[in-house]
């Protein structure tokens, strides 16, 4: 140490803590710089020290539980600390008892390796931002990347290293509950959400005490369950895990994602605890990613349940061996593989390798440096829950919300509209507008729908509440009530959808309807004549086929954390022109799912006649494509021209499109671009999302929207597995919809090209 160097106080520490003898000299004799990866050798060197024991417990995790006080570690918890028998934790937080367990760490046990603390930041932490599937709406990665910043900052603040977030499950399964964690149905729009998360939790420098190690999970297929029941079996066809599946976590992987987490589903008879060639073979031999895998909660023990390891010991090897190098809470690793390392059952360097990731990780977030970095009481105060972060909220729950229908321009509500009849239960559900997942959220800071109406409205107005019926309530004992004042008012807003609860981990339904009598409800208050206004809040796509029947407007508002009714009053009243659009097919009822945009055109396409690709009793299209969501101004598009109608394979192609507000209103206006190849060697879907711009256009302007199309855009994997363009025609197509779009076409000319970039891995 040279000395003009300060020395931190974690220095300071370890230098104090006689016993912590090998980080110590890890730490005084080469000081890592900030942001560089720890020197293989020094962590060679710390390897060279420890015990088996030491060394699996490097990969053991354990959960913290909840005291009156807050998150804490058990007495035997406290125990497997001193004797360097864990690794890291999750669900502990806040700076003092990740200071003090971080202390027992670093003075009290033998090497004095630092903890590393594990939290799921899935859409923020103490300020809750819209869920994922609500944050996709708004088509705008800076939104994603701002969210993800700010619970980076409220938690690393209060002494968390390490999120399991972003989640990266595409999913066409709206029975699945976990769908409100995804990013849709659309794997280059979640790649494109993958890759801002990865960049908002981790920022430029993982050192950085304000940054957070991002988890991109569940890896893999985990959104593709039989029946939409969580945890099922996935079976798919390997052209469909690396066109749908796959290309979210390559974006992640790119990005520089810290770690990864298997999923708990097995995919095609091979659980991905398990899975070595998805995990060492596709994920670190052929994407070259070198980061840190982690478990699943109790995922190595499910082994054993999943029917492919016949003890616990089996499943721990057979973990470790496919590359999951931490155990969350099956305490396998840890109690388990010692011995069984020390029989010769488990060859040490397969250990090493793991260990090594966790010390690597480690010294990513700068602790070897400073274990203390992260968790100081002052910064913890000064980072929750601010006036900016509440603004930020804010600013994303606007941009998520989607404008379903608007018949007649009934929204927005004017703010002096006489009488306003809001009706529903989630009217006033403090709890569920934070969704599920909701991190370190608190109910009491969040504002509820009613509230914020009660606030927007002009001094005029008269916001007054009849709750109708419980979400899931079978009485319409409140049905007169709320029809009464619906009766004596000018308009009614109608919150409808589902608890918090409803959706999320474990929480799948057979049915995608409103809950309870909710539907009823709707009926009996639209049957007054009084203008209908309905507001869904709901953690996954339902099928309102009667709202959108007979109510004039309905807006999709989902869970949108602690903001969220500000920011529904916001659109409700004009003050924020809404612009989301669905990041995933609405089907007219559960039976025609799996229903997605991105499907095959089939030999038999669906049309209005015998033995086509249809239904006897429901449309086969659904209610609301992929891409959907109106504004209070109108957009027209024109003029969809590509920059050449030839290109070679290699080549790229650019396609601009004019898009003009035609409106009175300012707005935001979602552009999205679609590719077909329309002959191929293997089937193509009719559409695929290769871009998309948010722009903001004045009434009356005019703006040219520019992508480029490479050969990243147009590959797929062919009959032998290569990605490759190939000649031929292709569609282009721009619009505001997947729906709703204008077509071109262009032609590649030349011999096949192969493709290096998996789709998804491209910057937006
Ligand atoms: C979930 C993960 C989560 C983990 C830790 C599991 O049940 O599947 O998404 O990160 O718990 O909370």
């Amino acid at each position: 140490m040279s000395p003009e160097e300060p020395v931190s106080p974690g220095r300071k520490l370890l230098l104090a803590a006689g016993g912590a003898c090998l980080l110590l000299a890890l730490s005084i004799s080469a000081p890592v710089a900030r942001g560089q990866p720890a020197s293989t050798t020094r962590i060679d060197s710390l390897l060279a020290e420890m015990t088996v024991e030491e060394k699996l417990g490097q990969l053991a995790q354990y959960t913290g539980q909840w005291a009156t006080t807050g998150p804490e570690a058990s007495a035997d918890q406290e125990a497997l600390i001193r004797d360097g028998a864990v690794g890291s934790f999750l669900n502990i937080y806040g700076a003092e008892e990740t200071c003090r367990l971080q202390r027992m760490a670093v003075e009290e046990s033998r090497l004095g390796i630092p903890l590393l603390f594990a939290y799921d930041v899935v859409h923020g932490f103490r300020t809750v931002f819209p869920m994922p599937l609500a944050m996709a709406s708004s088509w705008n990665p800076s939104m994603a990347r701002r969210a993800a910043r700010v619970g980076a900052m409220e938690a690393s603040a209060a002494g968390v290293h390490w999120t399991f977030a972003p989640m990266l499950d595409v999913t066409r399964e709206p029975r699945w509950g976990r769908i409100m964690e995804s990013f849709g149905e659309d794997p280059y729009l979640s790649s494109v959400m993958a890759r801002a998360g990865v960049e908002g939790f981790q920022g430029d420098d993982l050192s950085d005490p304000r940054t957070l190690l991002s988890t991109a999970k569940h890896y893999v297929a985990y959104g593709a369950p039989q029946a939409g029941r969580d945890y099922n079996t996935v079976d798919l066809s390997r052209r469909t895990l690396r066109e749908v599946f796959l290309p979210p976590f390559r974006a992640a992987a790119d990005a520089g994602a810290a770690s990864v987490m298997a999923a708990f589903n097995e995919v095609n008879g091979i659980p991905m605890h398990a899975h070595d060639r998805l995990i060492n073979g596709v994920l670190r031999d052929e994407w070259g990613w070198n980061g840190l895998l982690v478990s699943d909660y109790t995922g190595v023990r499910e082994l054993i349940q999943h029917g492919i390891a016949a003890s616990k010991a089996e499943a721990g090897v057979k973990a470790l061996r496919a590359g999951v190098d931490v155990d969350m809470v099956s305490g396998i690793y840890g109690d388990v593989l010692p011995e069984v390392a020390r029989d010769g059952r488990l060859d040490e360097e397969t250990v090493d390798r793991a260990v090594r990731r966790v010390l690597r990780a480690k010294h990513r977030a700068g602790l070897f440096e400073d274990p203390y970095r992260y968790c100081k009481p002052d910064r913890e105060d000064a980072n929750t829950l601010t006036d900016e972060h509440r603004r930020s909220a804010r600013r994303v729950a606007r941009e998520s919300i989607v404008l379903l229908k608007n018949e007649g321009d009934l929204l927005p509500l004017s703010k002096d509209a006489g009488t306003i009849a809001v009706i529903g239960s989630l009217a006033v559900d403090r709890r569920s507008v934070l969704g599920e997942w909701a991190g370190a959220g608190r109910a009491e800071d969040a504002v509820t729908i009613l509230e914020s109406i009660r606030r927007g409205a002009g001094p005029d107005a008269e916001v007054r509440y009849a709750k109708g019926a419980g979400v899931t309530s079978t009485s319409k004992a409140g049905f007169d009530e709320a029809a009464a004042l619906a009766r004596e008012a000018e308009v009614a807003v109608l919150v409808l959808g589902e608890s918090y609860d409803m959706s999320g981990e474990a929480a799948s339904r057979t049915s995608i309807d409103l809950p309870g009598v909710q539907r009823a409800l709707a009926k009996k208050v639209y049957q007054t004549g009084t203008p209908t206004v309905a507001v869904l809040t709901n953690g996954r796509p339902l099928a309102v086929s009667w709202l959108d029947d007979n109510v004039p407007a309905i807006l999709e508002t989902w869970h949108l954390g602690t903001e969220m009714g500000n920011a529904v009053a916001d659109v409700l009243f004009g003050d924020y022109n809404p612009a989301g659009s669905l990041p995933v097919t609405f089907p007219r009822n559960v039976g025609q799912v799996p229903i997605y945009y991105n499907h095959k055109n089939t030999g038999r396409p669906p049309a209005e006649k015998d033995y086509t690709s249809r239904y006897l009793n429901t449309p086969w299209t659904p209610l609301y494509p992929f891409g959907h969501g109106l504004s209070y101004t109108t957009f027209a598009y024109d003029d969809l021209r590509v920059s050449t109608e030839r290109v070679e394979a290699s080549g790229e192609v650019g396609v601009s499109v004019d898009v003009t507000n035609t409106g009175e209103r300012a707005g935001d206006e979602i552009v999205q671009f679609y590719v077909r190849d329309s002959v191929a060697s293997v089937t193509r879907p009719v559409k695929e999302l290769r871009g998309f711009r948010r722009i903001h256009l004045e009434p009356g302007e005019v703006e040219t929207v520019t992508i480029t199309l490479g050969p990243e855009d147009l590959a797929f994997y062919n009959r032998n597995g290569e990605y490759v363009v190939e000649p031929g025609y292709f569609k282009v197509f721009a619009g505001g919809s997947s729906r709703d779009v204008i077509e071109a076409s262009f032609r590649v000319v030349g011999e096949p090209h192969r493709a290096g970039v998996a789709r998804g891995g491209k910057a937006e």
